[in-house]
Parts: structure tokens; sequence; C-alpha cells
């Protein structure tokens, strides 16, 4: 099956999920790493990694429809079966989600339905949350309101400021997330009723 990866920064989920692809032998490629950014660092490690890498910069288009036509027509050019925002921070819109139904998730740096949107850490923070977490999901057009496919959480300790709970959070997405995609490539997700169950105990 084709992986297709979509980023626009530091990469880190991508490679997370780039390395657990070689190292436990999915039955599975990562065709393409796009970024919507010319400068994310994940581009890099993609290009080292001999993974074939395209750029869409938003910044060239006037209207988010072209951008999105744009972006699915790289995409589909790659001929994903399933397609992986991994730190992607452009919203897409509903014929976009459409087009790749089923087969699109995201990673959100909360416990959702808790903290949609940007900032979580800070409203966790804010919010005096004893716990915090990550989310896996699959895409809606609804922004992170997805069915969720697995979930981490960490203890939000004293004295936690944005930058360590991010990164007690970001050492577990690393691990959920490679796994959530490796369910979906293996075919191990049902949805019923916006519910997902994983078919087989791993
Ligand atoms: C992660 O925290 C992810 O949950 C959020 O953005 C961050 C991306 O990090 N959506 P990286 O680019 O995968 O390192």
């Amino acid at each position: 099956k084709n992986i297709v990866i979509l980023i626009s920064g530091r990469g880190s989920n991508m490679e997370a999920i780039v390395k657990a692809c070689a190292a436990e032998g999915w039955p599975a490629r990562i065709a393409a790493v796009i970024s919507n950014r010319p400068g994310a660092g994940g581009l890099a490690f993609a290009a080292e990694h001999g993974i074939a890498t395209a750029l869409v910069d938003h910044k060239a288009f006037a209207e988010r429809a072209a951008f999105d036509t744009e972006l699915a027509r790289v995409i589909q050019s790659y001929a994903p079966d399933v397609v992986v925002l991994a730190g992607f921070m452009r919203i897409l819109s509903a014929d976009f989600v459409r087009a790749f139904d089923g087969r699109l998730l995201n990673i959100h740096p909360s416990l959702l339905p808790a903290f949609p949107g940007l900032h979580t850490h800070q409203r966790a923070l804010e919010a005096g949350c004893k716990v915090a977490g990550a989310t896996v999901h699959l895409v809606t057009p609804e922004l992170d309101h997805g069915p969720i496919i697995a979930q981490a959480v960490v203890p939000v300790l004293p004295g936690d400021s944005e930058a360590t709970l991010s990164a007690r959070v970001l050492v577990r997405e690393h691990e959920i997330y490679p796994r959530a995609v490796r369910w979906l490539v293996q075919d191990e997700l049902a949805v019923e009723n916006g519910l997902v169950t994983q078919l087989q105990g791993r």
C-alpha cells in the first residue's frame, strides 16, 4: 500500500512513521512526503531516506479551493491508499476530506473532544487539567472531530510549561501514530456510527 504523509514543519511524527514502517515490515511504503512550507525540516529527512518529496506552497494560491485542488492532484499522483496528516497546519475543505474519506488520518495534541484547534497544551494548563495527551482520528470535514482511533494520556506535572508538557505528549505521539497508521494499512479498523473498533489485537 502507498502512504502519503503531509507535513508543515519539523516532521517528527512523519519520522516515527517512516521508521516504524521500515523496522516492522509493514505491507506498505511511504510513497511521498508533501509539505505546504518550503522550509519544513521534515523534507530533508524524507529526502535523505530516499522518499519522494513535494512542495505545494499555500502562499502561491490566492484561494483555499485552488490550493486544495492542487494539493489533491499532487497527492493523487502518488496513488495513495492512506493519507497521513502529521503536523500539517492547513485546514482542508470538505470536498478534499471527502475525496479521501476513510483513509485520511490526523494526530491532534489533546485528548479529543477536549481542546480542538490550536494552543492545546497552553489551554490544558490554563484549565488546570491533571492529564493531557494526544489523539489519532479519522479526518472529517469538522476540524479535529473525526472518529477516534487511538489516544495516549500523560500526567500534567506541577511546574509544567507548554514546552515540558508538549515534549511529554510528543513522546507518546510517536508511539500511537505509527500504530494507528499500521492498523489502517493492515485493514484492521472498522468504523460504525462514527466509532472505530480495532479488529485484531496487537
Ligand atoms: C504535533 O504535536 C502534532 O500533534 C501537532 O503538531 C505537532 C507536529 O509535530 N498537530 P511534528 O511536525 O510531527 O514534529
